[in-house]
């Protein structure tokens, strides 16, 4: 994820481009840069870092009268947190940002070198800015040129484009990554990737839809679809209030979030998938040489996630592997041995636990990977390598998104190794990716489901304690469900294997126990089913999650019926964190911010 901002006008371009940028920072934050065109001349400043970086450096220029300008804030995809790789990126007369990533930038790089085009960066994006040049030789009109360079792309993509023999324009392109274009009452335009970069300013704005593309200059917005033809565009108001409008319409962040998890799980996967493939740029081929075992090591939700994608490491790269909860691994005087992968998992990058034990790791001379969704944290700089789960941040202090791309980062990487150790058929490597594809769709929150559960909710709110009960990956996503309600309802719940009950808990069962119980159709189910077919005859109280109603339960929440238990697992996770989020609402608890807790536990 990257934010982007453009602006068209006569008011100060560079506060306005700032401002904007520094709403959408939690988009990413390794670099920011911004070009306007002032006088006919380009004015450029880059920083590597936070925003503040580039607010000192541009503190003494000022813009006066009529200005275009572009800015971006970034998350690496392509090339390290560097000035080069800072956007925007330059070619002999135009500058580009963009959000997303270019898919085939090799092969048009390629084609641009041979005619003697240097590049200065390693991003994907600076392909662009070339591509657009290279064409303007043939084509006259530089619109022209525009649409026939965003033509030649393929992948995602939001894009906006300044050159100097257009200097009262921006060109702009979006597909797959988010953009609005904005006006106000004066002629002034705005671009950004969300609309809270442009509230107080814009009184109106469109948002793009996929392949949409156009021109803007002052008071006017040409927008084209895909086939060329001009559209007749409707503009919506744009609400003032900027703590609503980053709610987005949503009542808590943690809300926002869930909602969020079918388009960043999207972020999470671009560039990764390919047709028979998965594709990890951050790991070189000798990365595994000489790893025969990986070691999971996370706190919290991120434990969790871990010890999901621990049955599918073993289950599909044939791997031994050990998940650990860090504050436990920290004492144990753990063998860590160099045959071994260290792998952290963090949300934050900064938990302290989680740090230790890397380092720990380091030490004793293991290799280790941080699989992470906040570049330049403290883990993703001690950690021989990274995989940014690209969930964007994350507000709530109950982690929602993050999970969900940690799992699925964990996923692709357990079918990265298998593919890497040969221990997958083509085929089934093929049905694998087939599944990720559709976990976006998966992953959508529909209104029906989310309705039947709010109203669900009334009945789980008092009881002495909840067990949330699966087998196998569902065990750590049970865990997960009990871990969501306790940290935002205040109420007992505990995670557990079904098949573990009976050596013990089902001693407490009675009608004030709420057996939350997780039955894919896909995995063990007869198993399961009998499981929970133990405590409804105890008289627990059951609410079922499964595609297929069962009469053993009380209650029964509806999931789609899938072809895979993992498909099964991501729609289930949607059902818990709703269900928890609506059991606080009634309440009256505060969701985004529950008592006692931190989004980021620095301390030991
Ligand atoms: C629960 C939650 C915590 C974190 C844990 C680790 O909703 O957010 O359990 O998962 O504190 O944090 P990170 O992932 O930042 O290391």
């Amino acid at each position: 994820m990257c934010g982007i901002v453009g602006y068209i006008g006569n008011k100060d371009a560079k506060e306005i481009l700032i401002e904007g940028l520094r709403e959408l920072e939690y988009r990413g934050y390794d670099s920011a840069g911004l070009a306007i065109l002032n006088s006919g001349e380009f004015n450029i400043y880059k920083a590597v870092g936070k925003l503040k970086n580039l607010e000192e450096k541009t503190k003494d220029f000022t813009t006066s009268g009529f200005s275009v300008g572009i800015a971006h804030t970034r998350w690496a995809t392509h090339g390290k947190p560097t000035e080069l790789n800072a956007h925007p990126h330059l070619g002999e007369e135009s500058y580009v940002v963009h959000n997303g990533i270019i898919e085939n930038y090799i092969e048009l790089k390629k084609e641009l070198e041979k005619k003697g085009v240097g590049f200065l960066s390693q991003t994907d994006t600076e392909v662009i800015v070339h591509r657009f040049e290279d064409n303007k030789k043939t084509i006259a009109d530089n619109f022209k040129a525009f649409e026939t360079t965003i033509n030649e792309l393929d992948g995602a993509y939001a894009i906006l484009l300044v050159t100097k023999s257009s200097d009262d324009k921006i060109f702009f392109a979006k597909k797959g990554s988010p953009l609005l274009v904005g006006k106000d009452s004066n002629g002034n335009v705005y671009f950004a990737s969300s609309d809270t970069a442009v509230i107080g300013k814009a009184e109106e704005v469109y948002y793009l839809e996929d392949d949409e593309y156009g021109y803007a200059g002052k008071n006017d917005i040409a927008v084209f679809d895909k086939s060329g033809n001009k559209k007749s565009l409707t503009f919506k108001r744009l609400s003032t209030n900027k703590l609503s409008a980053q709610k987005e319409g949503y009542r808590f962040f943690m809300e926002k979030e869930i909602y969020e998890q079918s388009e960043v799980i999207a972020d999470t996967m671009l560039g990764r998938l390919k047709d028979e493939e998965v594709f990890f740029e951050e790991i070189d081929d000798s990365f595994f040489d000489g790893i025969d075992e990986i070691k999971f090591c996370a706190c919290g939700t991120s434990y969790h996630a871990a010890l999901s994608c621990a049955y599918l490491f073993e289950r599909v790269a044939k791997i031994k592997t050990s998940v650990e909860i860090a504050s436990e691994l920290r004492y144990k005087e753990p063998l860590l041995t160099k045959n071994t992968l260290f792998v952290v998992i963090s949300q934050s990058g900064e938990t302290a636990d989680t740090l230790e034990t890397l380092k720990m790791a380091k030490k004793a001379g293991l290799k280790t990977l941080a699989v992470c969704n906040v570049d330049n944290s403290s883990m993703v700089r001690t950690a021989d390598t990274t995989i940014l789960t690209r969930a964007g941040i994350e507000k709530g202090v109950a982690s929602t998104k993050a999970f969900a791309t940690q799992v699925c980062v964990l996923w692709m990487l357990s079918l990265f190794m298998a593919g890497k150790k040969g221990t997958i058929s083509k085929e089934s490597l093929k049905e694998q990716l087939h599944l990720l594809r559709e976990l976006p769709k998966v992953l959508k929150v529909k209104q029906k489901l989310h309705d039947r559960i709010k109203k669900l909710s009334k009945r789980y709110l008092h009881g002495h304690g909840f067990f949330f009960i699966g087998r196998d990956v569902f065990y750590p996503l049970a865990l997960e469900g009990a871990l969501k309600l306790k940290e935002i309802s205040y109420l007992h719940a505990e995670g557990y294997p079904s098949g573990e009950m009976k050596h013990g808990p089902i001693a407490l069962a009675d009608p004030e126990l709420f057996t939350i119980a997780l039955l894919p159709q896909n995995l063990l189910y007869e198993k399961t089913k009998s499981n929970i077919e133990e405590l409804s005859a105890r008289d627990s109280t059951i609410c079922i999650i499964s595609s297929k109603n069962e009469e053993i339960a009380d209650d029964f929440i509806k999931i789609d019926e899938h072809s895979h238990y993992m498909l099964e697992f991501f729609e289930m996770m949607v059902v818990l964190q709703l269900l928890s989020l609506e059991i606080s609402v009634r309440l009256g608890n505060d969701v985004d911010m529950p008592r006692n807790l931190a989004k980021s536990v620095t301390v030991e």
